[in-house]
């Protein structure tokens, strides 16, 4: 089982290109790929489409091949089996809510990076145990929302994370401002509504307001 200094560098240089990931979910490919240029377009380039739907993959795949200047990961990956599916289909990060043990080995030996999630103090340490530098906190806001992580960054300095859930333009710049925070993630950016009328002016003014964030610098 690896997170090997190379995968690691990959995801730390796709964390920080944006300071929100937008957590999507597609039910066709035509949304995903009008939703993925206009977030691109409002300076969201990197994207997680779950493996919520049976159209996830080829939404995915649609991205990777047809909208430049976004890097696209798979998200909700829940089964090791998924892992492959995912890479096949041009997924450039692997992200999961929690991590059971047979996910945590598919992932980390994956050719491509993964972001377990965790929401517990032993559940870090397991992960920076196993040379992990990067994790998901998720659900970010019932989990303890920013209090919580910034008191894991005494006692575990070399983890950070990508908080999701729960997750606004409000309370965001609270996560942003942690030492341990390298970006957030949400789905706040793309409303049902929106993407059901197909408001893609919209979309890309809420990507605008997110990706004016600032995330911390260094972090
Ligand atoms: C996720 O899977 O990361 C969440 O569904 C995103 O959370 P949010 O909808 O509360 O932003």
């Amino acid at each position: 089982m690896s997170f090997t200094l190379a995968k690691t560098e990959r995801l730390a240089a796709i964390l920080s290109q944006a300071p929100v990931i937008p957590v999507l979910t597609f039910h066709d490919v035509k949304t995903g790929l009008a939703c993925a240029k206009a977030l691109r377009d409002g300076g969201l380039t990197v994207l997680e489409v779950t493996m919520r739907t049976r159209q996830a993959l080829e939404a995915l795949k649609a991205i990777v091949d047809e909208v430049d200047g976004v890097t696209v990961g798979a998200g909700t990956v829940l089964e090791p089996e998924h892992v492959q599916d995912a890479i096949v289909a041009g997924a450039a990060f692997l992200v999961s809510p929690g991590s059971s043990s047979r996910l945590m080995a598919a992932g980390s030996e994956a050719p491509i990076p993964y972001l377990p999630g965790v929401s517990t103090v032993s559940e870090a340490m397991q992960l920076a145990e196993r040379g992990a530098t990067f994790a998901k906190f998720f659900p970010a806001g019932p989990a303890g929302g920013p209090a919580f992580l910034k008191s894991l960054v005494a006692p575990l300095p070399g983890l950070h994370f990508c908080p999701t859930g729960g997750i606004d333009l409000k309370n965001a710049p609270d996560y942003l401002a942690l030492r341990n925070v390298v970006c957030v993630g949400g789905s706040w950016v793309t409303p049902e509504a929106a993407l059901e009328a197909g408001d893609w002016a919209k979309v890309t003014a809420l990507a605008k307001e997110a990706s004016g964030l600032k995330a911390r610098p260094g972090a």
